[in-house]
């Protein structure tokens, strides 16, 4: 019998269509679904693509790989997941190789990739960004995992992954639960995007009065230039869209709750751990978390905001713009900021320049601007902050001054743009002299005895606030 080159189990449309891919760029691949039906509909539907090697049982999916095994697990991630990962473990032998393709939580990652390599089996955590669509034309790939798996699998997750100038978004992100770290930052960032692009159409809609096909078309617009992103692209879509039903914008009729499966949050408890302020990413989530508390929200509707409309010219069309350019630059520092920290912290040795080479195409925060973040690492590689670097630096002090007045109008006019402000606060936060945080420090020592360190001698001190109010060095 002919063996498949490598595994796909969980055939759900992710699942299916990445098997899909495989097979398209010439790899012969085993499939398995938990309801064998979806493996049969697989090779029914779509076998005239490639080399399909269906199986219904387990075991039989294991047998039909070549040695060394591998095999992509496609389920939704959550317990179910160790499931699926003991089941073909059961089956395989030192040197095999698990993928884990789901959202898993990089803590769970580790936690089964230190398992596994106890048994000799590699297990490899894999973000997979790019939906159904990526999936089956090319996404963007981030494996964690051992360098042996990587020189296993890497050839065909370049092959399968999205390109871009020739450059394969697929790299080995570092070990362990390295790539699952770096696509849950992928997607806090992801929810950034949208939550600055959400503001944009809000304050652009009730400042200006205008209608959401006219804001598609300044999305449009938008899109021709430094902004140019997927989700700049797709904005201008679901603005344009009309519903059938009643003829209203779509963006009318659907209830104004944003949802979420988990990995923004993960991203913000994760930065907490880290001490890594994400605000930009928080702010997107904890918007989601108001959003979706509607009975709070009626209970807030008596209270009142000012009597001001149209208080805006054509010209806050392009202060918004920059005011989105800027926020975006703050998340993504923020977010590579986030990396830094846990690749420090996990001895990962995650490379920033890769992770926004991978993150050019195939992903959802795909955009023209990674290209610049690419440039700013090569040029520096220990960059302290995305923001300082000369690409970035000369972008948001030139957007400084429409950024003010965007966030201004919004306060005027009580629209809430809390991804703006706080980027903006972020912004102020870093480049001041001297922060208020000394203040806190004294308050701090004041009441608990925390001491402090001086700006002119090295060693802590502490001042006796409630006795004679004289300064002791208390040791380092
Ligand atoms: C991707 C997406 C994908 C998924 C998000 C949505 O990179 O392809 O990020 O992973 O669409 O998980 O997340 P929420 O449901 O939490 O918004």
């Amino acid at each position: 019998m002919d063996l498949a080159d490598i595994g796909v189990t969980g055939l759900a449309v992710m699942g299916r269509n990445l098997a899909r891919n495989l097979a398209r760029n010439g790899y012969a691949v085993a499939v398995h679904n938990r309801t064998a039906s979806r493996t049969d509909d697989l090779v029914n539907e779509f076998g005239g693509e490639g080399t399909f090697i269906p199986a219904h049982e387990v075991a039989a999916f294991v047998a039909s790989l070549k040695r060394p095994r591998r095999a992509i697990i496609m389920v939704k991630a959550g317990a179910g997941t160790d499931a699926v990962i003991e089941e073909l473990a059961e089956h395989m032998e030192p040197g095999d190789m698990i993928v884990d393709g789901g959202n898993a939580h990089f803590a769970d990652t580790r936690r089964r990739e230190a398992a596994l390599r106890e048994r000799g089996i590699h297990f490899v955590g894999t973000g997979i960004s790019g939906g159904e669509e990526g999936a089956l034309n090319g996404p963007s790939i981030m494996p964690g995992g051992s360098v042996e798996s990587w020189e296993a699998l890497g050839p065909i997750l370049q092959d399968i992954s999205a390109k871009v100038d020739g450059v394969p978004c697929a790299v080995h992100v570092g070990p362990d639960g390295a790539g699952h770290f770096v696509k849950m930052v992928h997607n806090g960032i992801e929810y950034s995007d949208m939550q600055l692009i959400a503001e944009s159409y809000d304050l652009l809609r009730q400042a200006l009065g205008a209608t959401p096909a006219e804001l598609a078309e300044v999305f449009r617009e938008w899109n021709k230039g430094e902004l140019e992103s997927y989700l700049i692209e797709i904005t201008a879509q679901v603005l344009d869209q009309v519903d059938e039903a009643t003829g209203k914008p779509f963006v009318d009729v659907v209830v104004d709750q944003a949802e979420q499966k988990g990995t923004g949050r993960w991203t913000v408890q994760s930065a907490l751990d880290l001490g890594v302020p994400v605000t930009g990413i928080a702010e997107a989530v904890f918007a989601r978390a108001l959003s979706g508390h509607p009975e709070q929200r009626a209970a807030a509707r008596s209270l009142e905001g000012p009597s001001l409309s149209g208080v805006g010219g054509r010209e806050l069309i392009e202060d918004v713009r920059q005011a989105l350019l800027a926020s975006k630059i703050v998340a993504y520092a923020q977010g590579f900021d986030q990396i830094a920290a846990a690749s420090k912290e996990y001895g990962w040795d995650v490379d920033p320049g890769a992770m926004a080479t991978i993150w050019r195409g195939g992903c959802i925060i795909r955009a023209r601007f990674l290209n610049r973040i690419r440039a700013a690492y090569d040029a520096d590689p220990d960059l302290a902050t995305l923001l300082a670097a000369p690409e970035f630096a000369s972008v948001v002090n030139a957007a400084q001054d429409a950024w003010r007045r965007v966030v201004t109008t919004a306060v005027r006019i009580g629209v809430p743009t809390p991804g703006f402000s706080s980027a903006l606060a972020y912004y102020d936060g870093l480049r001041r002299d001297r922060l208020p945080a000394a203040l806190v420090q004294g308050l701090r020592d004041y009441f608990g005895a925390h001491t402090y360190h001086r700006v002119d001698r090295e060693g802590a001190f502490h001042t006796d606030w409630s006795g004679d109010r004289k300064e002791r060095a208390t040791g380092s």
